[in-house]
């Protein structure tokens, strides 16, 4: 993460820790967009990151407005699932704390760490580090294990991945709505 994002990350989480309890309005949308199996995972993650995957959708459904030329369904649901891999540790507030003054203020022993991690590791710091680092790919493997479309899983895959000229634009939108929120 880039050391000037950190004060927008930071007020993006203390930002969702105030409205975190789900909405009709918020359920309703799940509903559209998610099939059965896939709500189950949506629902595995803590109430913060619903809420984070959820103004991250709508960020996105507001950039597009009435007449988007992507598919909106798609970038909806790869909004709404693209951190599922963080559920596989339950990562709390501190834990989210924890990790991003990690990355930001020391990489090379966050990035140590985490390359020596597991999901159910005993140590604190590798298991954060590690589903931290390495949740688009958990993620993106438990979407493949409810087939969910390739196109979705792609998203999940490498929302994390630096910006490149020819990355399709809904990986640009889902990259920036995320860092916003
Ligand atoms: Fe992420
Ligand atoms: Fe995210």
């Amino acid at each position: 993460m880039k050391l000037d994002l950190y004060p927008t990350k930071f007020l993006a989480m203390l930002k969702i820790v105030f409205q975190s309890r789900l909405t009709d309005e918020d359920v309703a949308f799940i509903r559209e967009y998610l099939t059965k199996q896939e709500q189950i995972l949506f629902y595995a993650l803590t109430a913060l990151d619903q809420r984070h995957s959820l103004n991250t959708a709508y960020a996105i459904q507001e950039w597009l407005g009435k007449k988007p030329k992507v598919r909106p369904d798609k970038l909806y649901k790869a909004a709404l699932l693209h951190d599922i891999g963080k559920a596989r540790a339950k990562l709390r507030l501190i834990d989210r704390v924890n990790q991003v003054l990690l990355f930001t203020f020391c990489p090379p022993l966050a990035n140590y760490l985490a390359d020596r991690g597991a999901v159910d590791h005993r140590g604190y710091w590798r298991r954060i580090l590690y589903t931290y680092k390495y949740h688009p790919r958990l993620g993106a493997n438990l979407a493949k294990s409810i087939r969910v479309e390739d196109s979705v899983i792609y998203l999940i895959e490498n929302h994390h991945l630096p910006e490149s000229t020819d990355e399709p634009r809904e990986l640009s939108l889902l990259r920036e709505a995320d860092q916003l929120n």
